[in-house]
């Protein structure tokens, strides 16, 4: 819900996106300036950089996949893993040079890295080239931003985690016309004990049931086919919603069953949920639903339990062992995808090795595997931490290997059904249409451009790892 202070903070923005945006026509190297916005990270942040990319569009931006023909660059970052950093400081510091040959270009770095004291400290003394650096709760004040740049050339640092209210009704400009992300909670208050993100994302706050509904229904209408819902812990949404008397408070199940509701034809997924919220009811919902496919992310991290522990995970083997029995008593053909780490500080061979055990006993149609990275702050950056990295790679070897073993098996069972699949795009590997089917299985087959974004039915007829392969029969 949309409340005064928010709507005000909006309509001060709005009055600065005008100036901006009459200060970029003349600015602009071309006839209309140009905005390149690059995403790392997970789909909170794809949603963000799709909210900012619709303000960039308000003040007159169009875009381009181009760094070098910019007006505006920005890189929207993820600190999740130090690999993924490395990549970002790698590539702000390349931009070095286009901003040596186009002084006028404005330059900004946003996202979960810049919450981070010592990151936005680096961007403010080693890329001197950098003009605005904003934090994951200022996205609203881009145009604010940008006018000061403009007018006054200073830099901007803007970040921190005081201004923690949600602002709703901002604009959206979503790079699918199929697939939409529609946010149901920011922030995430579970701090396991080897994650970032609660410290750059802030406190759990869950949207107005109302809202997320509106603007679910606004996409089914607008013809999106796949609607995921986002949050870092989904299963705690409602927690912190305040409840207005005579009302009953929603938890996640309740909004999905809402959601439900809806005529139309799509799907609903949502991600992420945590072993620890995931609750029968939940399972029930999925059930029982007419749009939500037969498919959770359910990320285990560890098949130990004294890793778990470590973890701060607040479940154990067995609980989420009977957390996947009941889904499948109540749906049998449910298909599950996980994240993993390996190599945990003060993880052994033989705590790997009950990981692999976990993997072979779910079966997964996907996982999503990460060799441990320490970040600063954490609680887990300070543990002993003796196996080495290479010791670690080999582990992930071991179980990438066992994951492929599951996964074909799985994806050979499925040779000869025939499934609903969401064509996404034109696999350019392979030259054939590539699309999802309820189970969130990449099924490839002939077809012309014009079925992306529709759902059609493809038996499938071989299958190699975890692709299958098809033929359109409708
Ligand atoms: N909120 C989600 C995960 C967000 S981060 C959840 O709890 O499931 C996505 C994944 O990155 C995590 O599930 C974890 O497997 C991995 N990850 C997070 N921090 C990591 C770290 N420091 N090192 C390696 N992998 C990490
Ligand atoms: Fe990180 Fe854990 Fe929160 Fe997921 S639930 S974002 S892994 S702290
Ligand atoms: Fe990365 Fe931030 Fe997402 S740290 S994984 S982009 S919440």
């Amino acid at each position: 819900m949309e409340n005064s202070v928010a709507g005000e903070a909006l309509s001060r923005q709005a009055s600065f996106s005008a100036s901006v945006a009459e200060l970029m026509k003349i600015r602009a190297r071309g006839k209309v300036p140009l905005a390149y916005v690059r995403t790392y990270g997970c789909q909170q942040n794809v949603a963000d950089g799709e909210k900012i990319k619709g303000l960039l569009a308000q003040m007159g931006f169009s875009f381009t996949d181009g760094p070098e023909e910019a007006d505006f660059i920005l890189f929207n970052t993820c600190a999740v893993r130090e690999h993924a950093e490395d990549r970002v400081f790698g590539n702000v510091g390349a931009l070095k040079n286009i901003k040596r040959r186009h002084p006028s270009v404005v330059i900004a770095v946003c996202g979960c890295m810049t919450e981070q004291e010592q990151v936005a400290e680096r961007l403010k003394t080693s890329f001197p080239f950098v003009n605005i650096v904003f934090g994951t709760h200022m996205i609203h004040r881009l145009p604010e931003m940008l006018y000061q740049t403009l007018v006054e050339s200073k830099r901007i640092f803007l970040r921190g985690g005081e201004e923690q209210e949600m602002i709703e009704g901002l604009p959206v400009q979503r790079d699918g016309t199929a697939r939409a992300w529609v946010t149901a909670m920011y922030g995430c208050d579970n701090f396991c004990s080897y994650c970032i993100v609660p410290y750059v994302r802030g406190r759990e706050r869950s949207r107005q049931p109302e809202a997320i509904l509106e603007e679910v229904r606004g996409l089914v209408e607008a013809g999106y086919k796949e609607i995921t819902l986002l949050g870092q812990n989904v299963n705690s949404y409602g927690k912190n919603l305040p409840v207005e008397e005579g009302k009953t408070p929603v938890n996640f199940a309740g909004l999905l069953r809402q959601l439900d509701g809806l005529d139309g034809d799509f799907r609903l997924r949502f991600m992420t949920s945590h072993p620890k919220d995931a609750s029968q009811e939940l399972f029930d919902v999925m059930a029982g639903s007419r749009h939500i496919p037969h498919y959770i992310h359910l990320p285990f991290q560890s098949g130990s339990n004294r890793v778990l522990s470590e973890m701060n995970r607040r479940y154990d083997r067995e609980k989420y062992l009977s957390l996947i029995r009941y889904a499948r008593k109540v749906m049998p053909d449910i298909s599950f995808t996980s994240d993993v780490i390996v190599g945990f500080p003060g993880e052994t061979y033989e705590e790997f090795q009950e990981t692999l055990s976990l993997v072979r006993e779910v079966g997964f149609t996907n996982l999503f595997t990460f060799i441990y990275s320490p970040r600063e702050g954490t609680k887990a950056a300070k543990m002993e931490d003796p196996v080495s990295h290479q010791e670690k790679t080999k582990w992930f070897a071991e179980l990438l290997r066992v994951q492929e073993e599951c996964a074909s098996a799985i994806c050979q069972k499925m040779v000869g059904q025939t499934l609903r699949v969401l064509v996404e795009d034109r696999s350019e590997k392979s030259g054939l249409l590539s699309g999802r089917t309820a189970s969130s299985h990449i099924v490839e087959f002939p077809g012309p451009d014009e079925l992306v974004g529709q759902f059609v039915k493809v038996r499938v007829t071989r299958a190699k790892s975890f692709i299958l392969y098809g033929e359109r029969i409708s």
